[in-house]
């Protein structure tokens, strides 16, 4: 298949794209290069035959018409979004920008491109989501397809609503849509001012790892490559006007999740003296924070045979390891505007 990535040098999206191509497909990469872009993320297939990359804004409608127009894709695989919850909070405004009308914009060439050529059945209009739509749990329960929409961030808000476009794409146009909804991320190239990462390197930096509220809002938490994986295979197998939550069957407080990455630090970059935990310091609570997020993986699982191939705790392994080892990947990326300051507070 060609595949039309959005936002392929972002972190999820450049892993489908390192994915896509090692099994074969041709992509072509759009995205816009914002602070959260780094094209080194695809620097290992940038040689590849199969690979082109389009600097492109899903602002630009125009942009989007030349680039189907000249590349012909077989699908679209939507994950260009402004993407972290406290920017959102901040500057709410380029969050409803690109992900709602950025959507719609990249809908519309979608629907121009597929009507031209006939409406082709076999086209896909993948467009990957947060579970964050769903709202925040208590102690039970989990995400379903059917859980009714509940954003309450900025941020998950302009999500739903890109949802609620694509959806109604599908029904009201007859474009073949399908949607994804996951969890939290987490692994190789991922934006030093996410989690994980902020973690990592203020431990290696002797810095404070600063954790919000008394760290106890839960995650699932779910391998990038894992979802990489999933994504593909929904592209392939989905039934079409479906959505499929996918989940990391790893649901793990915030200080549970630091606490084992200090673990995994301390055995790989001891400290002169005590752990990496003895950094952890409490600081004010993000505004709105989702107490809770899980996910039902049954659909994925029981209709399309997926589930997830690392445990939370080989995944921080793996991505400990890498971080260790990319130094200079994630030095560069720090002089970004915004990254190692507090944002989102309202
Ligand atoms: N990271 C997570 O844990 C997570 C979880 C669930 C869903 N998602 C969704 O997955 C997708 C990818 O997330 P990510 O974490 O890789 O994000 P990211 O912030 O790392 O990457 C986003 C990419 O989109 C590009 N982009 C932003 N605005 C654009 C625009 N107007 N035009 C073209 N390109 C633009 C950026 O340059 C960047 O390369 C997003 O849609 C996000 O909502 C992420």
């Amino acid at each position: 298949m060609k595949l039309l990535v959005t936002g392929g040098a972002g972190f999820i999206g450049s892993a489908v794209v390192r994915l896509a191509i090692a099994r074969g497909h041709r992509v072509v990469n759009l995205d816009a290069l914002t602070y959260a872009a780094c094209l080194d993320n695809v620097a290992s297939v940038a040689g590849d035959p199969n690979y082109a990359f389009v600097q492109a804004d899903i602002r630009d409608r125009a942009a989007l018409d030349r680039v189907l127009a000249e590349h012909q894709p077989d699908a679209v695989m939507h994950l260009a979004a402004e993407s972290h919850v406290d920017r959102s909070i901040d500057a709410p405004g380029t969050f409803i920008e690109t992900n709602v009308l950025g959507t719609f914009h990249l809908l519309e060439a979608a629907r121009a491109y597929w009507q031209a050529r006939g409406r082709p059945q076999g086209f896909r209009f993948h467009h990957i989501s947060t579970d964050e739509v769903f709202g925040s749990l208590g102690p039970t329960g989990q995400f379903s397809e059917n859980t009714p929409y509940d954003p309450r961030s900025p941020y998950s808000a302009s999500k739903a609503s890109s949802d609620h476009l694509v959806r109604a794409w599908g029904e009201t146009y007859g474009l073949p849509v399908v949607l994804t909804n996951c969890s939290n991320n987490y692994g190789p190239y991922h934006f030093p001012e996410k989690l994980v990462p902020v973690v990592i390197l203020n431990a290696l930096a002797g810095r404070p790892i600063p954790i919000y509220g008394a760290g106890l809002n839960v995650r699932d938490w779910l391998y990038v490559e894992d979802h990489a994986d999933a994504l593909l295979l929904v592209l392939e197998k989905g039934v079409l006007g479906e959505s499929y939550n996918i989940g990391g069957e790893n649901e793990r407080s915030n200080l549970d999740l630091v606490r084992t990455i200090c673990t995994l630090l301390d055995a790989k970059r001891p400290r002169q003296t005590g752990s990496y935990a003895d950094l952890i310091t409490f600081v004010t609570d993000r505004p709105g924070h989702d107490a809770r997020y899980a996910i039902d993986p049954s659909r994925i699982r029981d209709e399309l045979g997926w589930r997830p191939s690392v445990t939370v705790e080989e995944g921080l392994e793996r991505t400990v390891e890498w971080y260790l080892r990319h130094e200079s990947w994630w030095r560069a990326l720090q002089d970004r505007d915004g990254v190692g300051r507090r944002l989102g507070t309202a």
